[in-house]
């Protein structure tokens, strides 16, 4: 089945997918499938919750998948997927280039460090930077952030969209938060994200924190697996929807505090291996020896060089560090 010999069929809601009838529909709306993109991605256990036969949830996914193009692909099919690859400013051209150019769509990436570290306020700086057009290193379109924390600041926004020369009140309109009070509540709004993410044209998936939650209901070895189990779940509906919508996904993680973390003096960020395998891009932020400084390190990218840089977080948001700032506070 190349893309090319396929009958090109392009279906704009699920009811239009052969098969979907208005009872389906409503039940795969239910499971949190509200748009083509999402049931292409859709693994056909997770349509049987919607009381289907193993074949016919086969045949919605596949139906769905031929609407939006994923098959079998050439490689330079592949690379021109990869060159639709977008990037957002962090605010900071140092952080930038450590990244290799901003922060990636179509993947996840991670940051992690201890308490005020910088995370929160990387994740606040990109839901204005996404609003910036093209020219200016957006992506112009809005922002999810899904918090567990009870973090997100609008005045915070709206101080950074003012420096960024941006109408604040437009700014904050295009943000859409949800508090996330447990880990099932995290999962089931992000399953459901869907159709707000379409409609709201939103080039950022914010998850901040990512762990916090997960860390402290599943608690003890026990429950280890389990949690690792719905990690792993839920990082992978986050790059699904990442790649339907060619955004930015980008969590935060904190640092294990452990004894055993001190005796072998590295800082480990939660989550393990599945965390650590799942995001594609890790940074490591640390706060300077006093001041605003921060120090970010690339600790895995799939095709880039561990490296370091300094950033600073002011009142304008996150910036790149001045000659004079490293008089001041090196
Ligand atoms: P946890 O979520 O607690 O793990 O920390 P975090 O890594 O998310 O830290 P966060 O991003 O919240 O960073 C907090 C730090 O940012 C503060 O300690 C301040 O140094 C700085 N900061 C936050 N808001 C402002 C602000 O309005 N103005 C200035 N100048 N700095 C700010
Ligand atoms: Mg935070």
């Amino acid at each position: 089945m190349y893309g090319d010999e396929l009958e090109k069929k392009r279906y704009s809601s699920i009811e239009e997918i052969p098969g979907v009838t208005p009872s389906i529909a409503e039940k795969l709306r239910e499971l949190g499938f509200n748009t083509v993109e999402s049931l292409a991605m859709a693994t056909i256990r997770e349509l049987e919750q919607a009381g289907i036969s193993d074949k016919k949830a086969f045949e919605i996914i596949n139906a769905a998948r031929s609407s939006v193009t994923l098959s079998f692909i050439r490689a330079d099919e592949l690379l021109e997927r990869r060159q639709n690859v977008l990037r957002l400013t962090t605010g900071s051209k140092k952080l930038d280039e450590l990244l290799g150019g901003g922060l990636e769509t179509q993947t996840i990436t991670e940051f992690y460090g201890e308490y005020g570290s910088g995370k929160s306020q990387i994740a606040h700086q990109a839901c204005v930077n996404v609003q910036l057009p093209p020219e200016k290193g957006g992506l112009g379109g809005g922002a999810l952030y899904i918090d567990t924390e009870n973090t997100f600041r609008p005045e915070r926004i709206v101080q950074m969209a003012r420096f960024r020369g941006l109408d604040p009140q437009k700014v904050v309109r295009n943000i859409i938060w949800a508090e996330a009070y447990t880990s099932d509540h995290q999962m089931f709004l992000l399953e459901n994200a869907d159709k707000v993410i379409k409609e709201n044209n939103i080039r950022l998936i914010v998850v901040d924190s990512l762990t916090a939650h997960f860390r402290s209901e599943y608690i003890g070895r026990e429950n280890l697996a389990l949690r690792q189990q719905k990690l792993n779940q839920h990082m992978h509906k986050l790059i699904r929807l990442a790649r339907a919508f060619n955004a930015v996904a980008l969590v935060t993680n904190q640092v294990m505090s452990s004894p055993e973390v001190f005796l072998s003096e590295t800082i480990r960020p939660i989550g393990g291996h599945i965390v650590a395998h799942t995001s594609h891009t890790r940074v490591f932020l640390r706060k300077g020896a006093r001041g605003p400084i921060r120090i970010a390190r690339l600790v895995s990218s799939p095709y880039l060089p561990e490296g370091e840089c300094l950033f600073k977080i002011t009142e304008n948001g996150i910036e790149d560090v001045t000659e004079e700032d490293r008089g001041e506070w090196g």
